[in-house]
């Protein structure tokens, strides 16, 4: 029998991102080819899965202008400058897990002046390091007092992000998914979706932090866009719940009979829905227009 993959050689986004899929790296890479000719990462947030793909070319996309302006700074800076420009700022705002006049000066500046490189400190020294924005795009997330600070996790993190960022072939987008061409996409191509959920919410889609919502109208317009790229034989594949907190998405529900679902929470996979306590759990998914990949049982072998 085959052993699971370690999830730790895979590079992990320095955002601590809500919804992030690090943590399930490695089954969703158990199932995606492995290798495509362009991986498209239509809601990349945190970009925890585009970075590790194994492809010609990337392209990354997120509605955030921020996040992407973050990574396009990232992509033309060395990682070395980088660094020195994170430190620089620790310096002059004597930032410190217990300092929240210098977090609080430094947002100040940030707001005014929206410098990239403000923006991604004050994440390392936020609350639970999330990324909020009042209705005027305003940061507005609490100090992380003695929680948050820019750790050597996190570096050891950006480093790594950096530098696959510069090795690998990366085009940054910054739009509506609707409105990403994927007109030139064929067979060797797949389109990576991990959406907002419907049934939960995160704080980058509540609908009130400047940036467009996600309703049924979304839900429904990107299922209907997979529908075409399945029309037009391009591979993809969506992150999504079944369930979760007691809800149930109904709507993806009956649209993925027509796919095929593969279980993240394998202990599910042979229970089809009826499974007794519900409620209580979260089911989720990666929902995909071609079969699972065979495991190479050699290669992982190889890696004990
Ligand atoms: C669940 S998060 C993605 C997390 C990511 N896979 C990771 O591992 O870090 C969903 C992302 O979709 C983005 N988003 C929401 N609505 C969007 C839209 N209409 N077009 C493009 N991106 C959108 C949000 O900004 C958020 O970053």
């Amino acid at each position: 029998m085959c052993a699971k993959i370690k999830s730790d050689k895979y590079i992990k986004s320095p955002l601590n991102y809500t919804g992030g899929k690090y943590k399930i790296l490695a089954p969703i890479y158990e199932i995606l080819p492995e290798r495509v000719g362009t991986f498209v990462d239509l809601f990349a947030g945190g970009f925890n899965v585009g970075i590790n793909a194994n492809a010609s070319n990337i392209i990354c996309n997120d509605q955030i202008n921020y996040i992407i302006d973050l990574y396009q700074y990232f992509q033309s800076q060395s990682t070395e400058k980088v660094i020195q420009e994170i430190s620089r700022r620790i310096d002059e705002f004597e930032l410190s897990q217990q300092n929240a006049d210098g977090y609080n000066k430094l947002r100040s500046r940030y707001n005014k002046e929206k410098d990239i490189m403000d923006f991604f400190v004050l994440i390392c020294f936020a609350f639970n390091h999330q990324i909020r924005f009042n209705n005027s795009h305003q940061f507005n997330t609490p100090f992380g007092k003695e929680r948050s600070s820019y750790n050597r996790n996190i570096e050891n993190n950006l480093i790594l992000f950096c530098d696959a960022i510069h090795s690998k072939n990366i085009n940054f987008l910054n739009t509506d998914f609707l409105s990403v061409d994927l007109s030139a996409l064929g067979e060797n191509d797949l389109v990576y979706c991990d959406p907002p959920y419907l049934i939960s919410t995160g704080s980058y889609n509540d609908g009130k932090r400047g940036f467009k919502d996600w309703t049924e109208k979304e839900e429904h317009q990107l299922l209907d866009l997979l529908d075409r790229l399945n029309a037009h034989g391009v591979m993809f594949a969506l992150s999504n719940v079944f369930y979760h907190k007691g809800m149930s998405n109904e709507i993806l529900i009956e649209w993925s009979k027509n796919y095929i679902v593969n279980y993240i929470d394998k202990s599910y996979s042979n229970c089809s829905y009826h499974f007794k306590d519900r409620n209580a759990k979260t089911v989720e998914v990666l929902i995909t227009n071609f079969e699972r990949r065979e495991p190479d049982c050699q290669q992982l072998s190889l890696q004990l």
